[in-house]
This record gives C-alpha cells, structure tokens and sequence, in this order.
C-alpha cells in the first residue's frame, strides 16, 4: 500500500527532479541524526548537480544544516562532490571531516540543543529548502517520522520549499513513537516545558507541514546506514566497572535512588560499550533521557534493565536495526522520539536529573575537557550533545581509555589542546585506570587525583612532575599552576611522532 495517502501530497518525482529546487548557494536543511532518518537519494542527485556545475567551471556550494552527523549518503556523497560551502551543527563523515579540516568547506561546530532554537531566532539568515524523510504521508497530510526526529519540525516550519522522501523501509509502525512538541516561541514568550518524567508526552507524534510549501515528494526503499561500534573490549569493560562502583557508592550515600535517575549515554564506541556493560550490572527500572539510542540501549531494554527511553534518534549498527524493524511493536510505549530541542533541553535536563556519560578525546590534569580536535587542530566530530548534557546534569562523567593511538599518546594532559567543557562543567573523569571524582575539589586537588586516578601509569610520574613543577615555579599563582609554554609543548614532544 502507497505511503502517500494524501491527494494533496501526491508529487512524486525522480531525485533528479526534486534536486533541481536546490541550486548554489541556497541553505538547505535536511533531516537525519546519526545514520538514521536522512535523505537517502536527493543529496546524491545535489551532488550530480554540483560536479556538472563544477565541469562547466561554475560555481556550486550550498549550506546544509541538519539534525546531526548522518551517512555517506548525505555527507559523504556532498563533501566528495565539494558541494557544502558551509556546515551546521555537527558531523562525522571522513570526506566531510577532510573537507572541513582542508578549509574547503566552513564548519559551525554547534551545541545540538541550540541550533533548533538558533535557526528560529533567525541567527543563520533564511531557509531555502528542506529535505525531510519520513516513514509516511497521512490522508490529513501529517507526516510520520522514522528513526530520528532531530531538527525535522524546525525546517519543515522555516523552508521556503519543502522536499519529501517517503521512505518504505522505516516500518510503518513507527506512528506513535514520536512527540513533537509545537509550543516553541521566542523570549520575552517562551514558556517552561512542562516535562516532569521521560517519557512524557508534550507535543504531537506527528509533523506538520503547509502543503502549499511542498515542491517534491521522492519515494525511496533504502536504509540507515550507521557505523557498526567495536566490540567492547577489557579497557571499556573496566571503565563501565569503575563507573558502575561509583554508582553503586553514590546510592549508599544516599545520593542517588536504586533506580539511578535517567541516564544519557553519548556517541563512540567507549560510551556504547559501557552502556552495554551495564547490563551485567544488578540495576534494574532503570530509565534515559538521552539523544541516540545505541545498540547498547537496546540490549538494557532487551535485558529488561531499562524499562523507557526518550531520545531523538536511534544510531543502530545493520543488525541492530534489521532487528528492531522487525520486532518494533514490542518496543512501543517504552521508546519515545523527540525533537532534539527537547531531548537536550537543558530544562528538561536539569529538572529530571540526568546521568550523562560521555567519550572524550583528553582531559586535562585540572579538568578541561578536550571532546572534539586533535592536537588543537582538526576536528574529529563536533561537541554534540555532550555540552547540552555534561552542564546541566546531575552527574557528569567523560570516559576515554587512558591511552590514544598505541601509547603514544596520553589522554590526561598537562593542558587540553581545544576545550570544550571547562574544569567548571567536569564533575568525574574515567579511563581504564580509574575513576577521579572532582566535585568539590579545588585545582590543584583535582589534579592530583586526575594523574592519580586516571592516568596511564607510563605518564602518571611525568605528570606529577609536570604539576610540583608548576606549583614551586608559582609562588603568587598557586590557584591553578601552569608552565604555559611546557603545557602546549607536550601536544609537540610527546603527541607527534611518539614519545620525548
Ligand atoms: N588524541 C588523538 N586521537 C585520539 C585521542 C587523543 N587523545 N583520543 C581518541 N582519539 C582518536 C582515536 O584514536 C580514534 O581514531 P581512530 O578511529 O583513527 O583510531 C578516534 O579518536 C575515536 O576514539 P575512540 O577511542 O574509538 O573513542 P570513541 O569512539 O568513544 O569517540 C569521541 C570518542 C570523543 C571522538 C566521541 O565521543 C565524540 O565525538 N564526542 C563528541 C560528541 C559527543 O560527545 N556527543 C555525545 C552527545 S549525545
């Protein structure tokens, strides 16, 4: 049966054709978090478009906007086209990756739960053209999601034109996954958002769009594509442990309820392993308020460990998702998908009191956080949600092995080579090593029981050295002692070429 029961929105048409509407220099939005609810054939037909501009020797670059990183066949097949003149909030790609780090296309590295709110504002100028995947069109022409809700009702609102791609893959079964929360107005008028639990609903489980707005719509029979995770390895599963210790500490304390409060686990595969991890542990009831849905979610639901989930977007390994397409009627009531406004809104994330866990590159000895570059550098991803979250819960941790690239490199530094949450927003570091636990403690206290805690023990005594140095050369600057140039010059010494 056709996906497209509408009459109004009967506008089938070829990507070819759809793709026409967008031309250089537009800003395009397009659905898609992770590798799931992207276009799956107009940025391939963009793509066309641009390498026959660029063969006639005109130009051919757009903006794109998205919900968050996607696939190869969104990034990828517009980056390697050298069609993206500009890019918002966040990717993952390694074409799209190369491309940024080249200077060829300009990347707005931005806090997930803000760029909704940013575009509204109207801060990135005026929305051409949005290309939106859904499972469904409905008879009243209201739109069934798929797997990610992401930005999808900010652009279907802004767009001047609206392109469709009906997508049969996503189970039809997907209605009634979805909240989509419509109350969004600008200060002085914004309201509070009134999400008392997780699993609330406070908007509609569908999207809206003005039928008049929309100048294509594309069928397609295709599906996500994320990256499958490595296996959890021993350095993830004693990260999950020491955390899991510290869990358990903090509920004697009686700092926590038995159930937790709802946990948020960031992308990579450290923070999918620990999720996973999880599993083995006594916790039961447990609940998320969290952006992805990893494969190690659905194993805590499948174990029964989690009892709900709101996020606003699966990112599923192939086997994963075959699975879950399969048997989605089983999960209905316990996962819910929300706008990302919503699912890292820093409201909601400080009223329920969220768990966030999440990966980092390096950690610096007092506290700073490094989540996105190398080497002060290139980009690696971008800062996510990891800011929406790590600020605004209840308990933050940032997880890495201890050790980069072989040994070569250390992940508890002297001074992080780009910052992205301060030594104010970190609460409690985890590597392999151990856990530090940060709250309450003054610099130089912090920076002992970084090196102490979580330092490889090939560059804890370095380290050390590096801090008592710092203190004695500091006599009038005991706050937080720093040797500057040191600092910087150990990315140089110790992180290109090997070790000093
Ligand atoms: N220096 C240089 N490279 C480093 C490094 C360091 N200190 N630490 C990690 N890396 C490299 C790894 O070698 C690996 O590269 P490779 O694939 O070429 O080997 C890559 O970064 C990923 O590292 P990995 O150890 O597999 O960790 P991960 O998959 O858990 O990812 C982040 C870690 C930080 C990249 C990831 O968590 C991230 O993008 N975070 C920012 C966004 C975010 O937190 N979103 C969550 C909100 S929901």
């Amino acid at each position: 049966m056709s996906r497209i029961t509408c009459p109004e929105l009967k506008k089938t048409v070829s990507a070819d054709e759809a793709a026409r509407h967008i031309d250089n220099g537009h800003r395009v939005a397009m659905s898609g978090f992770t590798g799931s609810g992207y276009p799956k054939v107009v940025p391939g037909a963009v793509a066309a478009r641009a390498r026959a501009a660029h063969d006639r020797g005109d130009d051919f670059g757009i903006e794109l906007w998205t919900g968050a990183s996607t696939a190869p066949e969104l990034d990828g097949v517009l980056a390697e086209a050298d069609a993206v003149s500009k890019r918002l909030p966040f990717q993952s790609d390694p074409a799209m990756r190369s491309s940024i780090n080249s200077g060829a296309t300009e990347y707005v590295d931005t806090h997930l739960s803000h760029s909704a709110q940013q575009a509204w504002f109207g801060f990135y100028g005026n929305l051409d053209v949005a290309v939106v995947e859904v499972a469904a069109i409905l008879p009243n022409g209201l739109l069934v999601p798929g797997s990610s809700v992401g930005n999808s009702k900010t652009w279907l609102d802004l767009a001047d034109k609206v392109i469709l791609e009906v997508n049969s893959w996503h189970p039809r079964a997907y209605e009634g996954f979805h909240d989509v929360y419509y109350g969004t107005r600008r200060p002085p008028e914004r309201l509070p958002i009134q999400l008392l639990e997780p699993m609330q609903r406070i908007g509609d489980p569908y999207l809206r769009v003005d039928p008049a707005k929309v100048v294509a719509v594309v069928e397609t029979n295709a599906p996500d594509r994320n990256l499958p995770f490595k296996p959890a390895d021993e350095d993830s599963k004693a990260i999950a442990a020491h955390l899991v210790d510290f869990l358990r500490h903090e509920i004697a304390a009686d700092r926590l309820p038995p159930e937790l409060l709802p946990l948020q686990s960031g992308v990579g595969n450290v923070a999918n392993a620990v999720m996973g991890n999880l599993a083995d542990s006594e916790f039961t009831g447990l609940t998320a308020y969290t952006e992805v849905i990893q494969d190690g979610m659905l194993d805590l639901i499948d174990d029964g460990k989690l009892t709900s989930v709101s996020a606003t977007a699966f990112s599923l390994s192939a086997e994963r998702a075959a699975d879950f397409n399969e048997n989605i009627e089983s999960y209905k009531g316990r996962i819910l998908l929300r706008t990302q406004e919503m699912s890292n809104h820093p409201e909601a994330i400080r009223r329920l009191g969220v768990i966030a866990i999440n990966g980092m590159v390096e950690a610096d000895i007092y506290g700073n956080v490094n989540s996105t570059h190398v080497m002060g550098s290139s980009i690696i991803n971008g800062i996510g949600g990891s800011g929406d979250f790590a600020r605004n819960a209840y308990l933050n941790f940032f997880v890495s092995n201890s050790l980069a690239k072989s040994g070569a490199i250390s992940s508890i530094v002297p001074f992080a080579s780009h910052i992205d949450h301060t030594e104010h927003d970190t609460q409690i570091l985890v590597t392999e090593q151990g856990l530090a636990d940060l709250r309450g403690l003054s610099p130089v206290a912090r920076a002992r029981k970084s090196i102490a805690e979580c330092a490889h023990p090939s560059y804890r005594d370095r380290l050390s050295d590096y801090l008592e140095r710092a203190i004695a050369a500091n006599p009038a600057g005991r706050h937080t002692p720093h040797l500057l140039g040191e600092a910087l010059a150990w990315h140089g010494n110790f992180q290109v070429g090997g070790r000093m």
